[in-house]
């Protein structure tokens, strides 16, 4: 069969995911920003998040999660062909974070290389890395969704300071054997016309790093958080019934949904949108905040690691982000 003719169904045979040790809790921001625990938990359902080391670094996080996720899919490094990461804090500009987590695995056969898709990304990562295996270009790939956000952010300005954590989360990914679980259909989209609703303006080519926007923070996250409330809903929305659609599936078929862990409402509208009951959607942002590319992959690892769901289950990921974009991938686990 030629390459280009393959279609080989691909699985995710293994996932991980590695926050940081230090917790940092709204009473803690309550002490250096104006907020208050109720009302970020009451606009957010946001209750603590986790902040890395100065000396712990995105490619570290990603590196800690990646290594859970092969020892799961019982996978060593040097058989890995491809890593992706998915990330919008990473350790340097260039090289990509991928290359550092590649040498820190030792994975030295696998080609790596960065996606900027915020929180989108590690779907984005998803589809790509399917698509590479399914084509017949590779035999497996890791991708991963790594964030230390705390170094973007800019802990003077409560609207944004208070939503975001660090973490990192990884899949493993590979063909798929008969009776084995598959990516069942994937969905990605962007809408360039919306990047000044959430951006880091400063730090490329457009505003190089100067001292002056550096004291400008223009350097970290901005953010007009109801324009994002507004679109995201109605991107998952759509993103969440395309794939459910492809994948042949009725809400009654989905064991669970795995939405991206921004803010609880949303949560709620999109499950309310899909008629979607409460207890079929998984959350864990009260513990760790929006942490972007790593929310859905850290969400994925501990539903998987927790029981949430079973081989054969049928489940939905779905995710939005600055760009706009937005993602999601419907899974027969
Ligand atoms: N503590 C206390 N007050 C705060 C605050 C904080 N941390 N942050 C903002 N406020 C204030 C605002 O200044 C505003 O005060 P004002 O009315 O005197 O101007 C008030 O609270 C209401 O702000 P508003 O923006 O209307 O609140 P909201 O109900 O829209 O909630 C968000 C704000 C950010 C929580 C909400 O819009 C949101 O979650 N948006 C989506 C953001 C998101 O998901 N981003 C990530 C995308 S991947």
């Amino acid at each position: 069969m030629s390459e280009i003719a393959s279609v080989y169904p691909v699985m995710i045979a293994g996932t991980g995911s590695y926050l940081p040790e230090k917790v940092m809790t709204n009473a803690d921001l309550e002490k250096f920003v104006d907020t208050t625990d109720e009302w970020i938990t009451s606009r957010t359902g946001i209750k603590e998040r986790r902040i890395a080391a100065d000396d712990e670094f995105t490619s570290h996080l990603a590196t800690k999660a990646a290594k859970k996720a092969l020892e799961q899919a019982g996978m060593e490094a040097s058989d890995l062909q491809l890593i992706i990461v998915a990330t919008i804090s990473p350790d340097t500009i260039t090289p990509a974070t991928a290359c550092y987590v590649q040498h820190n695995l030792g994975a030295t056969e696998a080609i790596a290389y960065d996606i900027s898709a915020a929180c989108s990304g590690f779907l984005y990562a998803m589809k790509i890395a399917k698509r590479m295996i399914s084509d017949g270009a590779y035999e497996n790939a890791l991708i991963i969704g790594a964030e230390k956000l705390s170094s973007f952010v800019n802990w003077e300005d409560r609207n944004t300071c208070v939503l975001f954590g660090d973490g990192a989360g990884a899949a493993v990914l590979r063909r798929s054997e008969e009776g084995e679980g598959r990516i069942l259909a994937t969905e990605m989209g962007t809408d360039g016309a919306q990047t000044g609703i959430l951006n880091i303006p400063g730090g490329g080519s457009a505003c190089p790093t100067t001292s002056a926007n550096v004291n400008d923070k223009l350097a970290s996250l901005q953010m007009s958080g109801r324009e994002v409330f507004k679109l995201a809903v109605n991107a998952m929305k759509k993103a969440s019934e395309k794939v459910i659609e492809r994948a042949g599936l009725a809400p009654d078929d989905i064991k669970l949904v795995i939405p991206h862990q921004a803010n609880l409402r949303i949560i709620d509208a999109i499950a309310d949108r899909l008629a979607v009951p409460n207890e079929k959607v998984f959350v864990n942002l009260d513990k760790y905040g929006n942490t972007s590319a790593a929310a859905v992959a850290i969400a994925l690892d501990e539903a998987h690691r927790t029981g949430r769901f079973e081989r054969g289950d049928k489940i939905v990921l779905v995710v939005f982000g600055a760009g706009l974009t937005w993602a999601a991938s419907a899974i027969e686990w």
